[in-house]
């Protein structure tokens, strides 16, 4: 049996988990920095590494104590290392660089996006059928992927501009809805019209499989607030069915691109099946959606939607059976870095 304790600090969460054997979660500890970050309707980079320090400590301890073990029965520490904001990132690769090294234990360092498409193995150990084409939709990251087992991910497309997830904030910024947007307006949408509203949507040319959520965004901007430069007063505040409907259509747009792009992807890279992860995983349209997919598809318990530590620690056993363990050099790799790589 391996034993491995993950540790999560990409963005604004910071998370431990300690994972037997890839898939069996013993624990599954995040401290969401959400309030700290609502009051500025978006992650503030310089408060969201700050408490990453005061909260990994308590963290990696809660998530050892839950799991029921001592650091001397680790085997392996694993880490999320790119791509994510540089102060969070640090954090959690200093702790675990500093765990590794004191406990000689080797080292793993995973990809946060590849980890997202992993988390549908947790707590299920069932392999999909490769290729598939993987699909990580949240607030950093819209891309699409050509998954041939956990080593051989390829990025096949990628948003262009907003991710999905940062569009379901921002729209529910737009409409005084608070933060995260996500949530919210899919549960305004389930009592909402989606067709109250013809929102574009953007496929951009005939065979792309990049996204582009930018426009759809400044469309509902237009319609909560009028188009500016044109004479006409803007329109009153919606009332409570409004928002219902504005939801619902707004969602439905969201919905139709990434389904009509991940068809593109199975028919271009003859997709066996379908991988989803990341916080836009957990909404309730897209999963009855993709319910009538007509290939096996794979999303990953609620709780692992969003960012944890429990993925990265699922994905460093594949790494570590493999021998593919990291130097105490590792480095943190932000999201800038990795586009220009
Ligand atoms: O994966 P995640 O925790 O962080 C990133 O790696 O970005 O995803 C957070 C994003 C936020 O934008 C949040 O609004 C969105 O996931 N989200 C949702 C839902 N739950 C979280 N979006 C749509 N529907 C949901 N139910
Ligand atoms: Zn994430």
């Amino acid at each position: 049996m391996s034993l491995i304790l993950g540790i999560e600090s990409t963005c604004d969460e910071t998370a431990a988990a300690v994972v037997a054997d890839g898939f069996d979660v013993r624990s599954n500890v995040v401290a969401s920095q959400v309030e700290l970050h609502a009051k500025y309707r978006g992650v503030v980079p310089e408060i969201a590494s700050r408490a990453h320090i005061e909260n990994i400590l308590p963290v990696l301890r809660e998530a050892l104590n839950r799991a029921a073990c001592g650091l001397a029965d680790i085997d392996a520490i694993a880490v999320a290392h790119r791509p994510g904001l540089i102060g969070s990132l640090l954090i959690g690769v200093t702790a675990a660089k500093t765990l590794a090294w004191s406990l000689s234990r080797p080292l793993i360092g995973v990809d946060h996006v590849h980890a997202h498409l992993y988390s549908v193995m947790l707590e299920r150990n069932e392999i999909p059928a490769m290729p598939a084409i993987g699909l990580v939709c949240s607030g950093g990251h819209t891309a699409l992927y050509h998954v041939n087992g956990w080593h051989d991910v390829q990025l096949i497309g990628s948003t262009i501009d907003d991710a999905v997830g940062e569009a379901y904030d921002k729209v529910a910024a737009i409409l005084g809805l608070g933060y995260p947007g996500g949530p919210v307006i899919d549960e305004l949408a389930r009592d909402g019209e989606p067709k109250a509203i013809r929102f574009p949507r953007s496929m951009l040319d005939r065979t792309s499989l990049d996204f582009s959520f930018s426009g759809l965004k400044t469309a509902v901007l237009y319609h909560v607030r009028g188009v500016p430069g044109r004479d006409t007063a803007p329109p009153p505040p919606p009332d409570q069915q409004q928002l219902h409907d504005i939801a619902a259509s707004f969602q439905a747009a969201c919905i139709e691109v990434i389904l009509a792009k991940l068809r593109r992807a199975i028919d271009q890279h003859q997709g066996r099946s379908v991988i989803v992860g990341g916080g836009v995983s957990a909404n309730r349209g897209l999963r009855e959606a993709l319910a009538t997919f007509d290939l096996p598809v794979f999303l990953p318990p609620l709780r692992y939607c969003t960012d944890n530590a429990a993925m990265s620690a699922g994905l460093a056993h594949v790494h570590l059976a493999q021998g593919l363990t990291s130097g105490l050099d590792l480095d943190a790799i932000t999201y800038s870095q990795f586009r220009d790589a």
